[in-house]
């Protein structure tokens, strides 16, 4: 992005100390994001929260060291924004998976700084290259406010005259260290469809790691943990506006199939999604709105 342009950006949306907009590897633009002890790093290609955490504390979310910034490419790692359809499109395999938030360009709506925490909101409507791939209009709207807990907000207006059906998800990667030690919290007796296999089963306990694991887990309740005794923390996930909790680790074979992760990253790091995803999609009427919300933070180990 030109120097100028970047200017503009930091001339009207910039926040002294706490919010600059810099060139990322690309060049594309970034918002780095300083509240307090806390920051954040956000590229306006795709929306994506690419970091964030606590100084002098690990990361919360994990991003792969062989991640691609590239114009049209999706980051492996942070928080893709996976819309307006989940995994692969429902009846054309051809169109991109996970949708086109994620490589979209979106403009900067607003920034705030709320004292306890920074908020900078994005915006993406439709246009030719978003309707050749899902022919409706939309206004898509993230909001990001960066503190001692990472709020996520995705909203969508149905802007045109028809009914839309939606899927997506925050789709969080989080550093856990060792994935084999560690568990997610919360999503007991949840029943879910085994993507690998296409079966449903019922969660016996906590979710474990020891292979690929690739679940949709529906009527998943408000909030899950996901521990991590490896980094000594633990991280809470509570959602809103999604019935389904998706769980994604590639494990060896997968890792290695991925040009943009490491062989061996798969061990640190855990997939736990804010979804609309397999049966959980949302219709909305026209001028209706659906909000997929996440607020991320540090708990202590329990
Ligand atoms: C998960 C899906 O959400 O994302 C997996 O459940 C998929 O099936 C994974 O492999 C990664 O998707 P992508 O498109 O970012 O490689």
């Amino acid at each position: 992005m030109a120097d100028q342009a970047l200017a503009a950006l930091n001339d009207r949306f910039g926040l002294a100390g706490k919010l600059a907009f810099v060139a990322g590897p690309s060049g594309l633009p970034h918002a780095r994001i300083a509240s307090g002890d806390y920051g954040a790093e956000v590229a306006l290609q795709g929306a994506h929260v690419l970091a964030y955490g606590r100084r002098g504390e690990p990361p919360v979310l994990w991003t792969s060291r062989l991640a691609v910034f590239a114009p049209g490419k999706a980051v492996r790692g942070g928080v893709p924004v996976c819309w307006p359809w989940f995994g692969p499109h429902p009846s054309d395999p051809g169109k991109p998976a996970h949708g086109f938030a994620r490589v979209s360009m979106w403009s900067v709506a607003a920034s705030a700084d709320g004292g306890d925490a920074v908020a900078l909101t994005l915006g993406l409507r439709d246009d030719g290259a978003t309707r050749a791939l899902w022919p409706h209009p939309f206004a898509l709207e993230l909001s990001v406010r960066v503190g001692a807990r990472l709020e996520l907000a995705l909203t969508a207006t149905n802007t045109g005259d028809a009914p839309v059906t939606l899927g997506g998800a925050l789709h969080s990667y989080f550093g856990v260290g060792a994935v084999t030690e560690a568990r997610i919290m919360g999503l007991e007796g949840a029943r879910y469809l085994d993507q690998l296999t296409g079966e449903f089963h019922a969660q016996q306990g906590p979710v474990t790691v020891a292979g690929e694991v690739d679940r949709i887990y529906e009527d998943a309740g408000p909030a899950c943990t996901i521990v991590a005794p490896a980094l000594g923390r633990a991280v809470r996930v509570a959602k809103s506006g999604s019935a389904t909790t998706v769980v994604w680790n590639p494990w060896v074979e997968k890792a290695r199939s991925l040009a943009d992760l490491g062989d061996e990253e798969y061990h640190e790091m855990l997939c736990v999604e804010t979804a609309n995803a397999g049966a959980d999609t949302v219709t909305l009427a026209p001028g209706a709105r659906h909000t997929l919300g996440a607020t991320i933070e540090v708990v202590p180990l329990s």
